[in-house]
């Protein structure tokens, strides 16, 4: 066991992403005598963080900016500054992106892990005096090992000599709600060996945190149960979009059928929305690391046990594009589609993973032409996500018959000249919206696809539109 350290005066957070730029603000906004400050190497990223107006910070999170207001420039700083920042940090946190791997061993599921490598050497470079490294990014069971490896050979080196303990600290949050989520926190998980190094993490989150909620583990059980966290809650995500689909078959409502089983204080009442299937950076890669993970270890029927939840949300994201096919008399050819909602889920601008994206492809691919709409996604990210440039409105590509997409500015200007809404992420809204207004402006007949099951579905049907909404019989 280590000796007792001093408490954590200055931290380093690697990454100013979904993760790093909220978690910081807030460890910051709670620990004013902690100095905190963020990196990345995406210069733009972090003058967007350092922007005047708080409504331009680079990713928009309900609470974020009141938060980044109270914090920044007294103990909360961004900066390009990744070596100095290292150098003056007791505590570094490790937040760069994990995606999957596109090619090479395990490509389409291990995680990519260049950037964790890449910022761990950094660390081993320019850390000064003990450091505690802290990974923050969701990883594959075993990282630390390989951040480890990579410390352990620094130690020892430079001034006065270098040493490191690491730590597993996954992150809990989920967006749209992050802020929440952080300041009260269901737990706190810290996971490793070094007992001094945990006490000191547990310094920093028991200055909010109940110690009750705050739990220690070791280092692998502490990776693995955020991949868990993640496969289960994605499970019973695929779970009811599966019992959506009969619903639909069989003349029942998956909203009844979820407020039913979801009074049984076993299963719990959250995570049972039926939809367009889940999105986001987290859900599908973690259960794609734990079926890589499974296989390594010889354990096929586990893997193709959680490989079957990534693979009815697929279905479910075409059975939805499909079923717009057919009820639009086989084909979308020169007709216009409004789309509204962009994002993974409401309240984010994050795109990735978005049920979205594979939808809008079907029926771009079908020849439609979608006008779309989200209040906070940007129109270049729309574009990268659909890997094609929005169409000049007056272009002649729908009587080429080809497929293509537009930005939208309002649910009503998506909806003229449209034979269908099709609504794609909960923006409360879309609660609201005026169907007369709206049907006034469609070509008929009229549809309304609600893939999310919020619109006012009567208020659509009285203004002559059909609806049909996910998982209603
Ligand atoms: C998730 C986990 O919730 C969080 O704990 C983890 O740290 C990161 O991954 P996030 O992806 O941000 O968070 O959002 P979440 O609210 O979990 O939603 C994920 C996806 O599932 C979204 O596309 C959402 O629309 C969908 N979803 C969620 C449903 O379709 N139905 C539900 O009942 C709940
Ligand atoms: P998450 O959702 O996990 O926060 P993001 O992709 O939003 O993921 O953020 C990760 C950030 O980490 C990106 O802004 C990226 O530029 C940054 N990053 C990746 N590698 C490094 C590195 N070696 N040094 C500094 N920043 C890095």
């Amino acid at each position: 066991m280590s000796p007792a350290r001093p408490p954590i005066r200055v931290v380093c957070c690697i990454g100013a992403g979904y993760v790093g730029g909220p978690t910081m603000a807030v460890i910051a906004d709670r620990c004013p005598q902690i100095q905190v400050t963020v990196v990345d190497l995406n210069a733009e990223r972090i003058a967007a963080w350092n922007h005047d107006d708080l409504s331009l910070l680079p990713i928009y999170e309900p609470g974020l900016d009141a938060v980044v207001g109270r914090a920044r420039g007294r103990n909360l700083h961004f900066s390009t500054e990744v070596d100095a920042a290292i150098a003056a940090a007791d505590m570094v946190f490790l937040s760069v992106n994990t995606p999957t791997k596109t090619r090479g061993v395990g490509a389409g599921q291990a995680s990519d892990l260049r950037w964790i490598e890449a910022s761990a050497r950094q660390v081993a470079v320019a850390a000064r005096g003990h450091t505690i490294v802290v990974e923050k990014s969701t990883l594959p069971v075993r990282t630390a090992e390989a951040v480890k490896a990579i410390l352990a050979a620094a130690q020892g080196d430079g001034h006065g000599g270098k040493t490191f303990s690491v730590l597993s600290n996954p992150e809990f949050l989920a967006e749209g709600t992050a802020i929440g989520d952080l300041e009260a926190p269901d737990r706190v998980l810290i996971g490793g060996e070094d007992d001094a190094a945990i006490e000191a993490l547990v310094g920093i989150y028991s200055h909010w945190v109940p110690e009750s909620r705050i739990l220690r583990t070791n280092l692998w059980s502490s990776e693995l149960s955020k991949l868990t966290a993640n496969a289960f809650l994605a499970q019973r995500i695929s779970s009811i979009n599966s019992i959506a689909a009969l619903c639909e078959a069989t003349g029942a409502d998956v909203r009844e059928v979820a407020r039913a089983i979801g009074s049984d204080s076993r299963l719990g009442s959250r995570f049972l929305q039926a939809g367009p299937g889940f999105g986001g950076s987290c859900f599908q890669k973690d259960i794609l690391n734990l079926v890589y993970l499974c296989r390594h270890y010889g354990l096929e029927a586990v893997a193709s046990y959680w490989e079957q939840v990534v693979s009815l949300n697929s279905w479910q994201q075409h059975r939805i594009a499909s079923k717009v096919v057919q009820s639009l008399f086989g084909t979308l050819t020169g007709k216009r589609l409004a789309v509204l909602g962009f994002a993974f889920k409401a309240d984010t601008n994050d795109t990735r993973e978005s049920p979205a994206i594979r939808i809008c492809q079907d029926l771009i691919e079908e020849g439609a032409q979608l006008a779309i709409v989200d209040a906070k996604v940007e129109v270049a990210q729309i574009a990268l996500d659909l890997e094609q440039a929005p169409l000049e409105a007056a272009a002649g590509a729908a009587l080429a018959g080809e497929g293509g997409w537009l930005p939208s500015a309002s649910a009503l200007e998506a909806a003229r000249g449209a034979d269908a809404v099709l609504i794609l992420t909960e923006w409360a809204a879309y609660r609201q919206l005026d169907w007369v207004a709206i049907a006034a402006l469609m070509r008929r007949p009229a549809w309304l696809f609600d893939a999310r099951a919020i619109a006012d579905a009567e208020a659509a049907r009285a203004a002559g539109l059909t609806v049909w909404r996910v998982g209603e019989g």
